[in-house]
C-alpha cells in the first residue's frame, strides 16, 4: 500500500457563468519517503490539488469527489476534527508565501511551538527547546535569539526557513510543498532548494512537490507527474520523463531544458512558452485537452479523449500519438 492513494480525485467550483472543473479525474499515489513532482503551468490545477488532500478547499463554492487514501483511510470520509489532527502532525504543507501564512503577533519560537504542544502536549520550555532545534535543522543562524524574534524581523528566505521548521516540526509523514521557492528572490531560491534536497535525507518524509521550476524537480524528484488542464497528462520516473518524454505537452514544458545530468546552475530552468493559452476548465473538452495548442494534433484528438496508457514500464502519457516502446513506429 502506498502512504498516499489519490484516486479520480474532482475538484469542481460553482461559479455565476458555469462549473469550473479544477481537477477532473486525477488518479496517482505516493510512495513513503518519495518526493513526487507535480509540474504544470499557471492554472492547471496543482494548487487545488495539493488543498483538497489537506481538505482546504471552501465547500461551496468547491466540491471534491473521488477518493484520497493516506495509509489506507480515505480523508474525504474523515470528520473535521480528524482532519485537524492529521494536518500539521501527519501531512504538513509550505505554501509559497511565507509572510501570509506566518502570524505577525507571534514570535517564531511560538508559531513552531504551537503545533508541538498542540499535537504532543509539551511544556512551554519543552516547546521552545524543540523551536530551537527546529531552527537549527532548517539553517537559521543564531537559533537562541531567532527564536524569540517576529516574522517582520526575518529575510524572505529566513520565513521559508521557518515555515518549513514548522512543517517539520510534528515529523510528518507527507510533506507538500507548493511552489515553495517561487516568492524567493534567485539566490534564495537556491539556498531553500538545497535546504530541501539535505532534509529529504534526514528527515525521510515522503513529498509531494510542486514546482515551475524544472531544474528542481530534476535535483530533488524521483517521479513526475505532469498536469494540463486539471488533468494527469503524463507520469514517469524522473530521468524517462526528462530523456524521453512522451506526451507533446512535456515535450513543449521541456522544449529549453538542459540535458538531465548537465549541469544546472546557472540556467534556466524555468518551463519553456508554448503558444497559446490552456483551455477554460468551465467548458467541457470532447477530444484531448491538449488538441488546441499541441503541434501534431488530428482529427482524432479532437474527437476523442485519450487514455491515459502505458508507454514504457512506469511510464504513462494520454496521447494518441505516443509511440509504446518496442512497438514499430508508423
Ligand atoms: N476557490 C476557488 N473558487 C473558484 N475557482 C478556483 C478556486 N481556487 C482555484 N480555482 C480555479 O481552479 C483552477 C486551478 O487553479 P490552481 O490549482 O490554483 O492552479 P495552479 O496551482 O496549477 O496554478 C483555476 O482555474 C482557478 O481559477
Ligand atoms: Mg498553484
Amino acid at each position: 500500500m502506498a502512504l498516499l492513494e489519490v484516486d479520480n480525485l474532482q475538484t469542481h467550483f460553482r461559479t455565476p457563468d458555469g462549473v469550473n472543473r479544477a481537477v477532473d479525474g486525477v488518479t496517482f499515489h505516493v510512495n513513503a519517503g518519495e518526493t513526487l513532482a507535480i509540474v504544470g503551468e499557471s492554472g492547471c490545477g496543482k494548487s487545488v490539488t495539493a488543498m483538497s488532500i489537506l481538505r482546504l478547499i471552501p465547500e461551496p463554492p468547491g466540491k471534491i469527489a473521488g477518493a484520497i487514501r493516506f495509509e489506507g483511510r480515505d480523508l474525504l470520509k474523515c470528520s473535521d476534527r480528524e482532519m485537524r489532527d492529521i494536518r500539521g502532525n501527519e501531512i504538513s504543507m509550505i505554501f509559497q508565501e511565507p509572510m501570509t501564512s506566518l502570524n505577525p503577533v507571534l514570535t517564531v519560537g511560538r508559531q513552531i511551538g504551537e503545533t508541538l504542544r498542540l499535537h504532543q502536549g509539551l511544556s512551554a520550555q519543552q516547546a521552545e527547546a524543540k523551536a530551537v532545534e527546529m531552527l537549527t535543522l532548517v539553517g537559521i543562524p543564531e537559533p537562541g535569539r531567532r527564536v524569540r524574534e517576529y516574522p517582520h524581523q526575518l529575510s524572505g528566505g529566513m520565513r521559508q526557513r521557518v515555515m518549513i521548521a514548522i512543517a517539520l516540526a510534528c515529523n510528518p509523514k507527507l510533506l507538500i510543498a507548493d511552489e515553495p521557492t517561487t516568492a524567493l528572490d534567485v539566490t534564495i531560491q537556491a539556498q531553500i532548494l538545497e535546504l530541501m534536497r539535505d532534509l529529504k535525507h534526514r528527515v525521510g518524509a515522503a513529498i509531494v512537490l510542486i514546482t515551475h521550476d524544472l531544474g528542481v524537480v530534476a535535483e530533488v524528484a524521483e517521479r513526475v507527474i505532469v498536469m494540463y488542464a486539471g488533468r494527469k497528462v503524463e507520469e514517469a520516473a524522473v530521468g524517462p520523463l526528462f530523456n524521453s518524454p512522451k506526451h507533446p505537452y512535456t515535450q513543449g514544458l521541456l522544449g529549453s531544458m538542459p540535458k538531465l545530468g548537465s549541469s544546472l546552475h546557472g540556467t534556466e530552468t524555468r518551463l519553456a512558452e508554448i503558444p497559446g493559452l490552456v483551455p477554460s476548465l468551465k467548458q467541457k473538452i470532447p477530444g484531448c485537452v491538449f488538441a488546441g495548442r499541441c503541434p501534431r494534433v488530428t482529427d482524432l484528438c479532437r474527437q476523442v479523449a485519450p487514455a491515459l496508457e502505458e508507454k514504457a514500464p512506469g511510464h504513462v502519457a494520454a496521447c494518441h500519438y505516443a509511440i509504446k516502446e518496442g512497438a514499430i513506429a508508423a
